[in-house]
């Protein structure tokens, strides 16, 4: 367990998934969360609000499209309104449209990289101004080991994660200066909405190709989430944490 308690702290795409846990995760470890993520899951939102609030975590919710600079900068302005803050942003809101290269279209790859990597920028651009006058702030984005190895089906996807590292470098360097660190989570395949549809056999495939022998869970990001948000952390930055069960060891 780490302290967060009195950090401000935003989860892009927290309405299930990952960054659901990530969020139940931060709040458990006495963070104020902003769960921020786009209308149509207002629901969902509501939901995980409720759980944290049961289990003693301080929450609220923003609705937002990554993607889209007037919505991102309206977010981090709620924020820092309602809590007079901002020290923590998590780059978790992402999507995937598979398809092989050569079918792939235009629009796919464009809705993929739209949310995974432009969406990142802006919200790191807009969280770094609150975080710049303060002096101190953590920025971490959720990568994927794909985006290190590569992965047929997925080159829309992929060059979005890959571009994340190269952001949260570029990031690191920019803002060390103002106390700021950027640093990335590169997931492996964790058992969450966006995989659970997959044939068994698929899964038994993965497995077999993961020295732990079994996918990850969120709750494995959320750990390596809040050690990179917390005090405990702050000599580290510019770098990609791998969580995939020994699948790549960069
Ligand atoms: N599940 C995996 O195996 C895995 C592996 C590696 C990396 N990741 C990454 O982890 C992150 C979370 O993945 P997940 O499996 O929890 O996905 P998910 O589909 O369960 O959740 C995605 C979240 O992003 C939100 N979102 C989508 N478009 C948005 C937009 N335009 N603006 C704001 N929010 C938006 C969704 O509403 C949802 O809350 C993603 O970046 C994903 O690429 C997942």
């Amino acid at each position: 367990m780490f302290d967060l308690s009195g950090k401000v702290t935003l989860v892009t795409g927290a309405s299930q998934g990952i960054g659901e846990v990530i969020a139940t995760c931060l709040a458990q470890m006495g963070a104020q969360v902003v769960c921020a993520s786009i209308p149509a899951t207002e629901g969902d939102l509501q939901r995980v609000l409720a759980a944290i609030g049961e289990a003693g975590g301080k929450a609220d919710y923003v609705l937002a499209d990554v993607s889209n600079g007037d919505s991102v900068r309206a977010m981090v302005t709620t924020v820092v309104e309602r809590h007079g803050a901002l020290h923590v942003l998590v780059n978790n809101a992402g999507i995937t449209k598979d398809r092989l290269l050569i079918q792939l279209k235009e629009e796919e790859w464009d809705a993929v990289l739209n949310i995974n990597l432009k969406g990142a920028f802006l919200c790191t651009q807009a969280a770094a101004r609150p975080m710049m006058k303060q002096r101190w702030g953590r920025i971490i984005n959720i990568a994927s080991v794909v985006g290190q190895m590569g992965n047929a089906g997925q080159a829309n996807y992929v060059s979005s994660k890959a571009g994340l590292i190269g952001l949260t470098k570029t990031t690191a360097r920019e803002l060390a200066g103002r106390n700021i660190t950027a640093n990335a989570v590169a997931p492996g395949y964790i058992a969450t909405p966006m995989t659970e549809n997959l044939p068994e056999e698929v899964k038994a495939e993965f497995n077999r190709q993961i020295p732990l022998g079994r996918m990850g869970t969120p709750a494995d990001i959320a750990a390596a989430v809040a050690f990179l948000a917390s005090e405990e952390a702050s000599y580290i930055t510019g770098c990609t944490i791998p969580v995939n069960g020994g699948m790549l060891m960069p």
